[in-house]
């Protein structure tokens, strides 16, 4: 029996749009591969309110991100951490011999705009990777605070993990000022995993060209080339399925309206997070909550494997806390197709499981 996944990601894929998989497939050198890829870019362009570069990878968000910092880094990175993907980055920029510095919350707190002031002011820094939405905690950092710090250092390039926020909430690159902000499609897109997104500016492009060894599959700045110099096609063979799916899915995204679907997920979240309040604890203050997923404090000390048995047996899943928070918290997720009603269910379930 297939369950309902309220994890966050990989979610549901409706079915109209898994059968866009199956399209049959085409040269990716041909005209049509670069009309696919042309298309995707404009809708994305609009989905993530920016005028700069769409680049696609045939990989999760995580090469992208590990490309940004590589390819982009000519000083030092400058890595905030709000968990578990924020330490991620780090490792990523370290493995790869990027000069970098970790700047780190305690688990459950934002980054502050007062963290990012200190640390630039160094001057120390070219880069900086925020995490928007960290999906152990379920904090959202409060990035338009973030952003105006940011602004003040014009040879700083930004980099912003979107990967398990875009598509969900309203994330306005350009006004932000974000250079490269990554995503993955098996968020609140809705697509299968396999297929990674993010805007390349102009800025980073330049800072691309400083820097010598940027790897080669990630490398951004070859990704980039490819659109200018071969008509938006892609240096090696692209995931075609999932860009048939994402051209196909990104039309249905834009019909549902961006302010629908965003508020659509704040609803679930609002509803989420009072059901947390009322029988748990919230992880998340109020003000840095997440409008994708909730991660909500297990006070009742319940065993979550159990619960996700029971879950299981009448067709849904939710998930456990990740890394440190594991037995501590739990997670349930409301991103993509998920609708209020489709929460509502799922909650009543658990009570009944519960016994609450
Ligand atoms: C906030 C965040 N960043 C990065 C990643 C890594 O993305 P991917 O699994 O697509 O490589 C995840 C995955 O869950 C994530 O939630």
């Amino acid at each position: 029996m297939h369950k309902r996944l309220f994890i966050p990601g990989p979610v549901d894929v409706s079915e109209d749009v898994l059968q866009k998989l199956a399209t049959p497939q085409i040269g990716h050198r041909t005209k049509d591969a670069s009309e696919l890829q042309r298309r995707i870019t404009e809708k994305m362009r609009k989905v993530m309110y920016t005028e700069n570069a769409i680049l696609l990878s045939t990989s999760s968000g995580s090469g992208l991100m590990e490309g940004a910092v590589r390819s982009c880094t000519r000083k030092r990175a400058a890595v905030f951490s709000v968990g578990a993907f924020g330490d991620r980055w780090y490792k990523m920029a370290t493995s790869n011999g990027v000069p970098a510095d970790k700047f780190s919350s305690e688990l459950g707190q934002p980054t502050t705009p007062q963290m990012v002031e200190e640390a630039l002011a160094t001057g120390k820094y070219d880069l900086i990777t925020i995490t928007h939405n960290e999906t152990s905690t379920g904090i959202m950092n409060p990035v338009e605070e973030i952003a105006e710090v940011i602004r003040k250092y014009p040879d700083v390039i930004f980099c912003l993990d979107t990967v398990s926020s875009l598509g969900g909430t309203k994330i306005e690159v350009d006004k932000l000022g974000v250079d490269i902000c990554i995503t993955s499609t098996q968020k609140c897109l809705g697509l299968p995993p396999g297929m990674a997104i993010c805007s390349f500016s102009p800025k980073a492009i330049a800072a691309a060209k400083q820097v010598e060894n940027r790897g080669l599959y990630f490398d951004l700045l070859d990704l980039y080339n490819y659109i200018e110099k071969k008509d938006h096609q892609y240096p090696s063979t692209p995931s075609l399925p999932h860009m048939f799916a994402l051209d196909y899915q990104l039309d249905k995204i834009l019909a549902e309206g961006l302010d629908n679907r965003f508020a659509r997920h704040l609803e679930m979240a609002k509803y989420v997070r009072a059901w947390a309040k009322d029988k748990f604890e919230m992880l998340a203050e109020d003000q840095y909550a997440s409008n994708t997923l909730t991660t909500v404090k297990n006070t009742r000390n319940i065993s979550v494997s159990d619960l996700n048995k029971e879950l299981g047996k009448r067709g849904y899943m939710i998930s456990n806390g990740y890394g440190d928070l594991k037995d501590v918290t739990f997670r349930i997720a409301h991103m993509a197709e998920t609708t209020l009603e489709d929460i509502k269910t799922l909650l009543s379930i658990i009570e009944e499981i519960l016994g609450l």
